[in-house]
């Protein structure tokens, strides 16, 4: 039971962590090591080529603290506007009529529309250092794609975009606006690589599916030198470039003299809520406490935690990538198509799998028709002025859920919520049927 080991001067001037916050160590110290990748020599010669070689640097890296260069923290500044608030939702609060306190960070605040653009920047900011010229990769909601396409284009390089075929065919906005900042963006399963082809022969309708469109961005990396191939989930790197959140979050907490009993996202891959709770549960688990619970909120149409196995499974579909331990649906799962598209991934991150089997983690799926969650989305919108994401409203759900539990008690209840993006660009996610 000891005190993390802290680096001196964590925070700039503005409040900006000037380092990442990565748990890997302490897993090995508290837990047991984290499960490496298992794959051929093939399958980890192919890893070692598409990803960017700082990127994998940091998926290995035993440092508790990994330095953010000075250069990417001016862009986490302008034009990413961080540090992002942490506020206290108080009409929500007051609508609810609940004791308990509701803060939120605002990860929606960003431009491009959500908590992805943390790390596509870093990974584009270390793509370039590498002498990259083009940036390939997936999408689901199109929150992702849409900040690899934004910041493609920041650091002059190309990028080309897979995104799952039923949820590009209804938004529009957000095919633009990638396309806007140049992209070239793919439905996918697509007739461009030979694992969408697979697929298509023998489904031509196929829906799509996150595992899909990452090996048809994979094989159409490992085809061009100059290409990195970059994930917008799931990796330890981008948890750890998420972690920004949790190092702002907590910053703010203790400003506001406040400590949280539960910390609540939602979880597709497990970036924003990694991003979120990993550095306060680093803390708490270096104390010796467990006195937070952490809460991811997933849908029927995908529960890797709540009913996946965690087992060694593959992170795509055509099985190109080494195999990772974690918590799986498999690859053959095909959930039904909801709004919330980002939260429909078979696997969820090693990281998280690991802390979930040691049963550090709560994971709740509501159902497919997505009636409650929507509603939490809205009633947030209608409290704020901020339109959710679908994703993001499943975590709204989940906080209000938790604060209803104390209604008409005087327990106090310190909740944190990450609302990871906005709605703007697909508001159709609200439409009533
Ligand atoms: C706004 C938003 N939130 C959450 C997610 C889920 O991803 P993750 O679990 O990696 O945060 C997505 C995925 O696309 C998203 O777009």
């Amino acid at each position: 039971m000891k005190e993390l080991e802290k680096p001196k001067n964590l925070y700039d001037e503005r409040g900006i962590p000037r380092y990442w916050f990565n748990i890997v160590p302490l897993l090995a110290e508290y837990f047991e090591p984290l499960p490496p990748p298992l794959g051929s020599e093939e399958q980890m010669s192919l890893v070692a080529k598409v990803i960017v070689p700082e990127c994998l640097k940091q998926e290995m890296s035993r440092d508790l603290w990994i330095p953010i260069p000075d250069e990417l923290r001016q862009m986490y500044a302008w034009p990413l506007k961080r540090p992002r608030e942490l506020v206290r939702a108080r009409a929500l609060e007051k609508a609810l009529a609940t004791p308990a306190e509701i803060w939120v960070m605002t990860e929606f605040d960003s431009p491009t529309g959500s908590h992805k653009i943390n790390t596509a920047l870093s990974q584009a900011y270390f793509a370039k250092q590498a002498g990259k010229k083009r940036l390939v990769t997936e999408t689901g909601a199109g929150q992702w794609g849409t900040a690899v396409a934004a910041v493609a284009s920041m650091f002059n390089l190309e990028s080309t975009i897979f995104w799952v075929r039923n949820v590009m065919q209804w938004k529009k906005n957000r095919l633009e606006a990638m396309q806007n900042y140049g992209a070239e963006v793919f439905p996918s399963p697509s007739d461009k690589t030979k694992a969408g082809r697979d697929v298509l022969e023998k489904y031509p309708n196929h829906p799509g599916n996150l595992g899909i469109a990452i090996s048809e961005g994979v094989e159409t990396a490992s085809s061009d030198q100059s290409a990195s191939y970059v994930l917008g989930s799931v990796l330890n790197h981008v948890l750890l470039h998420q972690t920004i959140i949790g190092l702002e979050v907590k910053r703010q907490l203790e400003e506001n003299d406040r400590y949280p009993t539960i910390m609540v996202s939602c979880f597709g891959g497990g970036s924003n809520f990694g991003g979120l709770i990993l550095p306060i549960l680093g803390e708490m688990i270096s104390a010796g406490k467990r006195d937070i619970r952490f809460c991811a909120h997933q849908s029927a149409s995908y529960p890797n935690l709540v009913c996946g196995k965690y087992k060694y499974g593959e992170p795509d579909h055509a099985g190109l990538l080494p195999k990772l331990k974690m918590y799986t649906l498999g690859t053959d799962w095909q959930g039904d198509s909801i709004r919330a598209g980002g939260l429909q991934y078979h696997g969820a991150a090693p990281i998280i799998s690991l802390l979930r089997h040691y049963g550090y983690i709560e994971a709740y799926a509501y159902p497919k028709d997505e009636k409650i969650v929507l509603e939490a989305g809205r009633l947030f919108a209608k409290t704020t002025g901020w339109n959710p994401a679908g994703e993001s409203a499943y975590a709204i759900a989940g906080a209000i859920g938790l604060a209803l539990e104390v209604k008409g008690s005087r327990k106090k209840r310190i909740i944190v919520v990450n609302v990871s993006g906005r709605a703007d660009m697909e508001m159709e996610t609200y439409k009533k049927e």
